[in-house]
């Protein structure tokens, strides 16, 4: 993923927001290293992670951010959204009130506001692969998204489904 000694041309700060345990933490694993672990933690603060990737022949460093869906272990100030230019809003497709509460998370990116204002968002169903729970149909989701002018994938962090197309969304939208 990348060589390290290539020169960059951009660096995009992209945020991943939504309930604990949506799979935002193996979304970021999937995408910066193609890992993934069915028992990770629950993250505490804020860690980031990037990965070159090259758009339109020119290299794009992507630096994600994730944080900690758990309100006792957030350590959010508006520094988290300063400069991002895109946000990723995860949801459990298995778990209704995880989409329930995305107008909420829509609210606090917009609220805090230092994020730019062209800030691009998608959101995400993620956890796909578990078709057999699935407790939010993927068209609610995406009415949804279209009433608020946001892209919208479902994906499998696990199964590595649209994963890279979700970035690449964001991404090449924001380039
Ligand atoms: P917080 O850090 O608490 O905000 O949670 P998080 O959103 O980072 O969730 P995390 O990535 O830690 O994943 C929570 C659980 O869901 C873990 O057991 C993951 O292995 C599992 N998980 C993540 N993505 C998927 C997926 O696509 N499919 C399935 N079946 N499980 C997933
Ligand atoms: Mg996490």
């Amino acid at each position: 993923y990348g060589d390290p000694n290539q020169k960059i041309d951009y660096v995009f700060k992209v945020v991943l927001i939504g309930d604990s345990a949506v799979g935002k933490s193996q979304i970021l694993a999937r995408f910066a290293r193609n890992e993934f672990s069915l028992d990770s933690k629950a993250t505490i603060g804020v860690e980031f992670q990037t990965r070159t990737l090259v758009i339109e022949h020119k290299s794009v460093k992507a630096q994600i951010w994730d944080t900690a869906g758990q309100e006792r272990y957030r350590a959010v100030t508006s520094a988290y959204y300063r400069g991002a230019v895109g946000a990723m809003l995860v949801y459990d497709i298995s778990k209704r009130q995880t989409f329930n509460h995305i107008p909420r998370w829509l609210e606090e990116l917009q609220l805090r506001g230092h994020a730019d204002k062209n800030i691009v968002i998608i959101l995400i169903g993620n956890k796909s692969d578990l078709e057999n729970q699935r407790a939010v149909s993927t068209e609610d989701a995406k009415e949804f998204a279209q009433k608020e002018g946001l892209f919208f994938l479902e994906t499998s962090a696990l199964e590595a489904t649209n994963v890279e197309a979700a970035f690449l969304t964001v991404l090449n939208e924001i380039f």
